[in-house]
């Protein structure tokens, strides 16, 4: 399995939308304040088992191999240009309005994890990265199956490990009997430093290296890392971090309540907030982005 083309449509859209993933990662990281909702630890929902298909096709496909594909594929930017805001109307594209559970489009989740960073006083590239930190979903343009866009992220070419989410669907991944991938360390060396580690391949990847020569290094580590609940919610993967590593996850764990407990019942007006915004990313980035 190398491309889309190889796969079934249910393979490459499980989840009747993407945001499906970030509710199920709320679930299972509750505000710590609230409990968990009824509705999530009712395993005969079936919409968890859209979320469980979700993560076989995941836990399956993302192979070394896989992601070293992707890489090749998608990092050489020689696909398309679109100013930002193009990016923000195409994400807003995504939302799948049958789900009633969905109040929020991408734009307005973006936002308010924007808004709540600033509403705390924090400098304002951190506030520029909340806006920014999902816009790597541009790769649904491309029909890029959903797995490989959302989902928790991991380290491949080494030891998968328990703590990942649904661990048990890794027995289907390759790479758990290639005995080059499938001892702790696999072909890292140890605290070798995430620089020198290869995530499983989605959008937090795709946009560290959409923006890296655009902002500061705790920025990126926010954006390359926060879907990686296995190193910043469970620790699960010290053995391959570095002091540096150590230092700047501090940032990912401050990211981290933003994204998932920043939802507020009073949904962004965007044209009120455009020009700050505007200003924000012109400071910052370049007009146009090429994918
Ligand atoms: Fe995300
Ligand atoms: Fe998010």
């Amino acid at each position: 399995m190398n491309n889309s083309e190889t796969l079934r449509p249910e393979e490459i859209a499980p989840l009747p939308s993407l945001d499906v993933w970030e509710d199920d990662v709320l679930a299972r990281y509750p505000e710590p304040e609230t409990k968990a909702k009824e509705e999530y630890r009712n395993y005969d929902n079936p919409g968890r088992d859209t979320v469980r298909e979700f993560y076989r096709l995941n836990h399956q496909y993302q192979t070394f191999d896989f992601v070293q594909q992707k890489k090749a594929e998608f990092l050489k930017f020689d696909k398309k240009e679109l100013a930002i805001w193009e990016m923000f109307d195409y994400l807003n594209t995504l939302v799948d309005d049958s789900d009633p559970d969905i109040e929020l489009d991408q734009l307005q989740h973006l936002l308010q994890t924007s808004e709540a960073i600033r509403a705390d006083g924090h400098p304002d590239w951190f506030v520029l990265t909340g806006l920014m930190h999902d816009v790597g979903k541009v790769l649904c343009l491309f029909g890029e199956p959903q797995w490989a866009v959302v989902g928790d992220t991991f380290p491949v070419g080494c030891q998968f490990s328990d703590k990942i989410v649904y661990p048990e669907f890794f027995a289907l991944n390759p790479d758990s009997k290639d005995e080059r991938y499938n001892t702790k360390y696999g072909v890292y060396e140890p605290n070798c430093g995430l620089r020198n580690v290869h995530m499983s391949w989605g959008h937090d990847e795709y946009l560290y290296h959409l923006l890296k020569d655009y902002l500061p290094e705790p920025a990126l580590y926010m954006i390359r890392y926060h879907s990686f609940y296995a190193q910043h919610r469970e620790n699960a993967y010290e053995h391959l971090m570095d002091d540096h590593d150590r230092e700047m996850f501090g940032w990912v764990k401050k990211f981290n309540p933003y994204d998932l407990y920043s939802k507020s019942p009073k949904p962004p007006v965007v044209e009120e907030l455009k020009p700050y915004y505007s200003e924000l990313l012109a400071k910052y980035l370049p007009a146009v982005i090429r994918l």
